[in-house]
């Protein structure tokens, strides 16, 4: 079965929605694992949009799983990888304009550049994990940059309509068997929900899945009930909860 790495860049949305210091996503990350998370990953952008240096930097220090950062195969974000040194780095194709990363990774047509990439990463003992679509060509590419891991890209999946969930499914299972018989590890995620990761954690060879809209989504639903009733509770009584202090 697939260890789970629990994305938290949307906890860091809504933080940055407002500029303020809540919800921290360190503070969650730590809650993350107290509920059995395998692994943290994070998304640093280039714009900064959510994520900040200041996370990555204090994630690093105080997680106790392991620590996956997502970022472009830039040269800024290579410094920054060398520097805080995480447990593994997932190179992923971003754009300014994106809502949440969109498409795989073209490694075929960029294989000079992210060969270098996972070269120096691998001088420092960080492992490079590839997002890419279920595509044999890019598979076989993966291995030719020397990457560790590849990341499957399960978007098709999960937006898939019901008679095309099949296609779908079995693209992945065939690209999962394909990698791991070139010698790569094998890691899958992006759009997974309650409703339709368990035929994805049912491919043998995946050892972990990437989650983290649906966690974050759930969370709040079940949470909020305690949530309000707190705000109730010092509304209610502002004279006792004045004088707690
Ligand atoms: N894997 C990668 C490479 C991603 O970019 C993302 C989204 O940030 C995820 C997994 C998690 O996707 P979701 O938030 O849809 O679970």
């Amino acid at each position: 079965m697939p260890t789970l790495g629990v994305n938290i860049d949307h906890i860091a949305n809504v933080r940055e929605a407002r500029k303020t210091i809540e919800p921290d996503p360190v503070q969650m990350a730590f809650l993350a694992e107290l509920g059995g998370a395998d692994s943290i990953t994070v998304h640093l952008r280039e714009d900064r949009r959510h994520i900040q240096d200041r996370d990555l930097r204090l994630l690093r220090e105080t997680i106790h799983t392991k620590l996956n950062l997502e970022m472009a195969s830039t040269a800024e974000m290579l410094e920054i990888a060398l520097k805080v040194k995480p447990d593994m780095v997932t190179l992923v194709p971003e754009k300014r304009n994106e809502v949440t990363t969109e498409g795989g990774l073209d490694i075929k047509n960029h294989k000079i550049q992210l060969k270098e990439i996972i070269k120096e990463l691998q001088l420092s003992q960080i492992p490079t994990s590839l997002f890419i679509d279920a595509e044999p060509e890019q598979i076989e590419a993966s291995v030719e940059v020397n990457a560790t891991y590849v990341e499957l890209h399960t978007g098709c999946y999960a937006l898939a309509q019901k008679e095309k969930i099949g296609l779908e499914l079995a693209k992945l299972k065939e690209a999962a068997a394909r990698a791991t018989n070139i010698g790569l590890h094998v890691n899958a995620g992006h759009g997974l929900t309650y409703q339709n990761v368990v035929p994805i954690a049912l491919i043998n060879q995946i050892d972990e899945l990437n989650i983290g809209h649906t966690i974050v989504a759930r969370s709040i639903a079940v949470g909020l009930i305690q949530a309000v009733k707190e705000m109730q509770e010092l509304i209610k009584n502002p004279i006792s909860n004045h004088f707690k202090k």
